[in-house]
């Protein structure tokens, strides 16, 4: 088969800002060659990474249902499959890779079978070199900024039968959110809302401002009215997505216009609203005051520490120091006393000192995280920090994760035990697989709670009493049926 190459990846290039017109978005509509196409047609998505990534397959696969195709859980008898990748950390992408083979034996069964990969690993210069060269049962590859392409590329390939790769780095677009029926998203009840795309902050060790491009905010009206049609379809909680969403409206010229567009968020009296992730020294009291002001804004931050070192979070470009960072979950907490507070740090970075580790541990130790997310270092590709040579071992930094994650396990049940006889507020959106008298559901806070009883209880928000704790769930019972 042929490859044709409309644009690749240029890690360099990604930096260059994007020009972009706001007014002429337009939603895609399908060519009745596609309407065709799809009838009868099954395909199958897999997702790694964020809730950036899983948003955009939700999108995906939203143009996919309205072609016509039904979706499966298996590659095995699909027509289509799609793989949505994470560049992250490395394993994620070792998985796509494992998955890709995998997947192969299902390809040898059906020729026609189309297998696409996007995401951030193909916007990764030697990534989408190497699957080009090594990984033949790839038919499609186009990148985070070519969602908005998504039925022309599928339409040329197959057409032409070719291979078609359509990644660029330099102009990436503000794409518009189809909401079309109920069915679009994953969850009937709790909804992604994009605010913003891409990042602009350039910290040493992450490869996203290469792979999702400079910070392009989605106009304040439309983010708006899909949250008025969310709620008009019934939808209880919405997340605001961006890398930074205090930057939103930056690029723009716009200054705090997130804690005003929250302010609107709130307005429309959606039940429960969440946003992730805010930057330390970006997030300014005006977002606080917001979130103290409205009941349906959840007490819950997701701040990203990184690390509890100056030495480090100056040499990874985080642009605050561990002083600023105590203040500012001070003042958040004095704003809002009951603020369930979580966090991402790296262990490992390049010759991290044991005293920068421990700079971490205390400063953990000081927040008293009610959850973390911890990770290794993983070198990525095209970033300042993959220049560095590191003398830390492979076993020390493994032994430091092993310490944090103790003490940030520690921390966690902690925190879950003080939900134990409190009378917490769940929306509830799942029922256990293993035993469907089981129904999960999750606090304002943001805790997983498991209660007794029906399907009759999704999408409805309950009065729960906490009976027990373990450390990433609780166990209650409904009192307001
Ligand atoms: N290695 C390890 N963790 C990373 N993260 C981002 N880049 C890397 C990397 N190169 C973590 C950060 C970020 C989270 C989403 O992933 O903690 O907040
Ligand atoms: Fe990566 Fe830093 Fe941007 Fe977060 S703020 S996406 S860690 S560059």
């Amino acid at each position: 088969m042929k490859t044709e190459i409309i644009s690749l990846p240029n890690q360099k290039e990604a930096s260059k800002k994007t020009k972009l017109d706001y007014n002429n978005l337009k939603v895609m509509l399908p060519s009745s060659f596609l309407m065709d196409w799809g009838k009868n047609k099954k395909f199958c998505i897999r997702t790694y990474g964020c809730q950036a990534n899983v948003r955009d397959s939700e999108i995906i696969r939203n143009y996919l249902l309205d072609i016509g195709m039904t979706e499966q859980d298996d590659f095995l008898g699909a027509d289509f499959v799609l793989f949505n990748t994470c560049a992250v950390r490395e394993n994620a992408e070792n998985h796509l890779y494992g998955e890709l083979g995998l997947c192969k034996n299902s390809y040898l069964k059906n020729k026609d079978m189309i297998i696409a990969v996007c995401g951030c690993v193909v916007q990764e210069d030697e990534a989408t070199k190497f699957i080009l060269d090594h990984i033949k049962h790839v038919r499609l590859i186009f990148g985070t900024s070519r969602i908005n392409s998504f039925y022309s590329i599928l339409e040329d390939s197959i057409k032409s039968n070719k291979r078609i790769v359509n990644v660029s780095s330099n102009d990436f677009d503000v794409y518009e959110e189809p909401i079309g029926s109920k069915d679009s998203r994953l969850s009937t009840i709790k909804a992604f809302v994009n605010i913003m795309y891409g990042c602009d902050k350039y910290c040493t060790y992450c490869i996203v401002p290469y792979t999702r491009g400079r910070e392009r905010s989605r106009k304040e009206e439309d983010i708006i009215n899909e949250v008025l049609k969310l709620k008009e379809l019934g939808y209880k909680e919405v997340t605001l997505l961006g890398q930074n969403v205090d930057a939103y409206g930056k690029d723009r010229g716009e200054k705090y216009a997130f804690a005003s567009l929250l302010e609107k968020v709130a307005a429309t009296g959606i039940e429960r609203i969440r946003f992730t992730t805010p930057y330390p020294s970006d997030f300014n009291s005006e977002v606080f005051d917001v979130m103290s002001k409205y009941k349906n804004i959840m007490p819950s931050i997701h701040m990203p520490l990184q690390s509890g070192s100056n030495n480090i979070l100056k040499k990874m470009n985080r642009r605050y120091t561990r002083e600023e960072y105590l203040e500012v979950i001070k003042s958040l907490r004095e704003k809002i006393p009951h603020v369930y507070i979580t966090t991402d740090i790296i262990v490992g970075f390049p010759n991290e000192s044991d005293q920068d580790f421990e700079d971490t541990l205390s400063l953990v130790n000081e927040v008293k995280y009610d959850a973390a997310f911890t990770f290794i270092y993983s070198k990525r590709p095209g970033t300042p920090a993959s220049k560095l040579i590191d003398h830390i071992s492979d076993e020390t930094k493994h032994a430091r994760f092993d310490r944090l994650k103790i003490l940030v396990d520690s921390l966690t049940t902690l925190s879950a035990s003080k939900f134990v006889n409190r009378e917490c507020k769940v929306l509830f959106d799942t029922v256990s697989k293993k035993d469907k008298t089981m129904i999960s559901g999750y606090t304002e806070e943001g805790k997983l709670v498991h209660v007794k009883g029906d399907s009759s209880l999704l999408g409805q928000i309950k009065t729960v009493k906490i009976l027990n704790s373990h450390t990433f769930s609780l166990i209650g019972e409904v009192i307001d049926e």
